[in-house]
């Protein structure tokens, strides 16, 4: 029987169609990034060494976006958790993409899953090893463009805050598929792309958190809701369900932001009818035979061409 720490063979990989984003290119080291090691995955454009260097601040700062991180995921992790329990199954094996430091991974530990965490940076792994409360959960040193266990392995994938971060989300999101088993689920949490969210997201973090790094976020890694969907479908996922996500304005900790630089503990995020900003969803593996019926129907479509 597969054990989730083992490695896939080479040969179990596919490669999904690229997405490729509105006024980017493929860069040299986004290729670096398919069959390399963690270096070249923090060298993009997008400032990823930012979570080498947060050591414990991941669950202290509150001067840092991290905050705001550590805050939405006190909601993402009580629906993801829900979500699973619901399911009511046996045979529950967590994938946790990107998992940082393991705000959710470790949350979902102590519900007794078996979790794995998988992310570029080894300090964020030792700072989530380190708060895994149940001393449970897997974490290993990984790419999110080849993750190495086998395809079928997990029962739910999730990937909170992460695919904004990859030069080519959709050969992200064809790994993701690939591990996942037919009914499997994938919950995700990301960012839309347009003036809003980058005066919102980008800006408004400039603005108000101090200690926002440079490039923490960069605008055309940003994913319309429509291209999500068209990437999951590329992939033999559907999109089940997804609503927009942001903070509680009419709460007083979100004013008090605005005003100290802080984001307290009390700080509110929540979910909203506008997925104008943020949005949050799930996606279901299409079984094996739903697949197939797909590719017929494209064969058949092709040979009428
Ligand atoms: C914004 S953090 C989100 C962390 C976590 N999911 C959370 O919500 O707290 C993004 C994470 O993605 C990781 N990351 C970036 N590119 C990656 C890649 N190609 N493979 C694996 N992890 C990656 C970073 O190291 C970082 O921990």
């Amino acid at each position: 029987m597969f054990n989730s720490s083992e490695a896939a063979p080479a040969n179990s990989f596919i490669y999904s169609t690229k997405f490729v984003r509105p006024g980017g290119r493929l860069k040299k080291n986004s290729q670096n990034a398919r069959g390399s090691g963690t270096k070249s995955l923090l060298d993009s454009a997008i400032n990823n060494e930012i979570y080498e260097e947060l050591g414990d601040r991941w669950y202290t700062a509150t001067d840092d976006p991290v905050a705001l991180l550590r805050a939405e995921e006190r909601v993402l992790t009580k629906w993801v958790a829900e979500k699973i329990a619901k399911q009511n199954s046996e045979d529950i094996r967590i994938l946790d993409v990107g998992c940082g430091a393991g705000f959710l991974s470790n949350e979902l530990g102590s519900h007794g899953w078996n979790v794995t965490g998988v992310d570029a940076s080894k300090s964020s792994l030792t700072v989530a090893r380190t708060h895994d409360g149940t001393d449970s959960v897997a974490y290993v040193l990984g790419n999110g463009y080849r993750l190495p266990y086998l395809d079928s392995s997990f029962s739910d994938v999730c990937a909170m805050d992460f695919l904004e971060h990859v030069e080519e989300p959709s050969s992200v999101i064809g790994e993701i598929a690939r591990v996942l088993k037919p009914g499997g689920r994938f919950y995700f949490h990301t960012f839309n792309r347009n003036l809003l969210a980058y005066l919102v997201v980008i800006k408004g973090l400039e603005w108000f958190v101090p200690s926002t790094p440079r490039d923490l976020h960069v605008l055309r890694y940003f994913i319309k809701p429509s291209e999500m969907k068209a990437m999951f479908k590329d992939n033999g996922l559907s999109m089940a369900s997804v609503r927009g996500f942001g903070p509680r304005v009419s709460h007083p900790a979100f004013w008090r932001m605005l005003w100290t630089g802080h984001v307290v503990e009390d700080f509110e995020f929540e979910f909203k009818r506008s997925m104008l900003i943020s949005y949050a969803g799930m996606a279901i593996k299409e079984a094996a035979s739903s697949l197939s019926t797909d590719v017929t129907a494209e064969q058949t479509r092709l040979a009428t061409v």
